[in-house]
C-alpha cells in the first residue's frame, strides 16, 4: 500500500518545477521539509510492522534523495535564470549611448592662448570692473573734457550720472594698475567692453579686449615693437609679419595701429582685408607722460608702452570665422566645431 504512495510521491517530484525563488520554496516545503510528504513519511515509521521496516525505511530514503536532488537541480536552474536576467539589463553589444562633448568658446580659448603667451614673458593678470568711472575711462587717459577723442567710442553712459559709463575699452585698467602699482608693471587686462554701436557683421555692441602695459625704466618703441612682433608669432603663426601705422590715442605718444599680414588670405589680398593684404588687430604706442603723472608714476624716470587688441577679432582671424555675431549666438553648429577632437 505504502509502495503505491511512495510511488506517487517519486510522480510528483519528477513532476514538479521551480522558476523563481517563490516556487523553489514551495517544493521545499512539499518535498524536503520535516511537515512536507516525505517527512509525512517518516512519521508513519511506527505504523510499519516490523519485518517491512526495513524495507520501507530503504524506500523512504530513496525518496528523501530523490527530492533532494531534485532540489538541488531546481536551486541551479533558478540560479541561472537570475544571472541571465541580471545581465540582461546590460547589453555589453550594444554600442555605446551618445553622450555629446562639449568644447571651449572659441573666444574663450583665443584669450586663454593670448594670456598664456603673454605669460611667458613675464605679464601677469589684472582685472577692472565693467561699470567704470569717467576718471578711469576717459580723464586720467587724457581725454580732455568736451574733447572730440571721446566721440572715438560711442558710450554707454549710465542714465541720470554721466560720471558712469560701461567702459568703452580695457585702457581704463591700465589706470587702476597704475594708481595701485609700482613699476616695474608688466600686466595684461583681458575683459569686456561696450560701445554704443549697431550690430553688424564686424561690429557688436559687446565685445572683448585685452590690453597689456609695461612701466618701467627705459622702455622704449623697440620694446613694444619687439614684444607684438613675439605675440603675432606666437599666436598665427611664425611666418606672421607685423606693420606699426601711425596713428592718434589721447593716451598715447606716439601711438600706432598694428596691422598683421592677412591670415585668411596670407597676405595676397582678399576681402577681409580689403584687398591691402593687412588686418588690424589693435592699438598701441608709449605711454603718453600726462598718463603716468596722473597714475601717481614718475614720467621723469619711468616710460612705458601699451596696447589694446580685440579678442573677437584675433579669434575671427585665427578661425577664419566672417560673422562676429557667431560668437554670441550660441548656435550650437558653430560651436560644436571647436569641441576637441578626440
Ligand atoms: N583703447 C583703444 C581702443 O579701444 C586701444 C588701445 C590703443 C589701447 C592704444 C592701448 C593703446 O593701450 O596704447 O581702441
Amino acid at each position: 500500500m505504502y509502495q503505491e504512495k511512495i510511488e506517487a510521491i517519486k510522480a510528483a517530484i519528477a513532476k514538479a518545477d521551480a522558476n523563481t525563488p517563490e516556487e523553489l520554496e514551495s517544493f521545499r516545503m512539499e518535498f524536503i521539509s520535516k511537515k512536507s510528504v516525505v517527512g509525512g513519511l517518516f512519521a508513519e515509521m511506527g505504523k510499519i510492522p516490523n519485518e517491512e521496516k526495513r524495507a520501507f525505511g530503504q524506500l523512504v530514503n530513496g525518496v528523501k534523495q530523490i527530492a533532494e536532488e531534485k532540489f538541488q537541480e531546481l536551486i541551479e536552474k533558478v540560479n541561472q535564470a537570475n544571472k541571465k536576467s541580471k545581465s540582461a539589463d546590460i547589453d555589453l553589444t550594444l554600442p555605446p549611448s551618445n553622450h555629446e562633448i562639449g568644447g571651449i568658446h572659441p573666444l574663450t580659448a583665443t584669450r586663454q592662448r593670448i594670456i598664456e603667451i603673454f605669460e611667458r614673458i613675464g605679464f601677469n593678470l589684472s582685472e577692472g570692473p565693467e561699470i567704470e568711472d569717467d576718471w578711469h575711462n576717459f580723464t586720467a587717459l587724457n581725454f580732455p573734457e568736451n574733447h572730440p577723442a571721446r566721440e572715438m567710442q560711442d558710450t554707454f553712459f549710465i542714465e541720470k550720472n554721466p560720471d558712469i559709463a560701461l567702459r568703452t575699452h580695457t585702457s581704463s585698467v591700465q589706470v587702476r594698475v597704475m594708481e595701485n602699482q609700482k613699476p616695474p608693471i608688466r600686466t595684461l587686462s583681458p575683459g569686456r567692453v561696450y560701445r554704443n554701436e549697431a550690430i553688424s557683421a564686424r561690429a557688436h555692441c559687446i565685445f572683448h579686449q585685452v590690453e597689456g602695459l609695461y612701466v618701467d625704466e627705459n622702455v622704449g618703441f623697440a620694446d613694444l615693437k619687439n614684444t607684438l612682433y613675439h605675440f603675432a608669432k606666437e599666436m598665427f603663426g611664425k611666418g606672421t609679419k607685423v606693420r606699426f601705422r601711425p596713428s592718434y590715442f589721447p593716451f598715447t605718444e606716439p601711438s600706432a595701429e598694428i596691422d598683421i599680414t592677412c591670415m585668411i588670405c596670407g597676405g595676397k589680398g582678399c576681402n577681409v582685408c580689403k584687398g591691402t593684404g593687412w588686418v588690424e588687430i589693435g592699438g598701441s604706442g608709449m605711454v603718453d607722460p600726462n598718463v603716468l603723472e596722473n597714475c601717481g608714476i614718475d614720467s621723469k624716470k619711468y616710460t612705458g608702452f601699451a596696447f589694446g587688441m580685440g579678442i573677437e577679432r584675433i579669434a575671427m582671424l585665427k578661425y577664419q570665422i566672417k560673422d562676429l555675431r557667431l560668437f554670441t549666438e550660441n548656435d550650437v553648429r558653430f560651436l560644436k566645431q571647436f569641441r576637441p577632437i578626440l
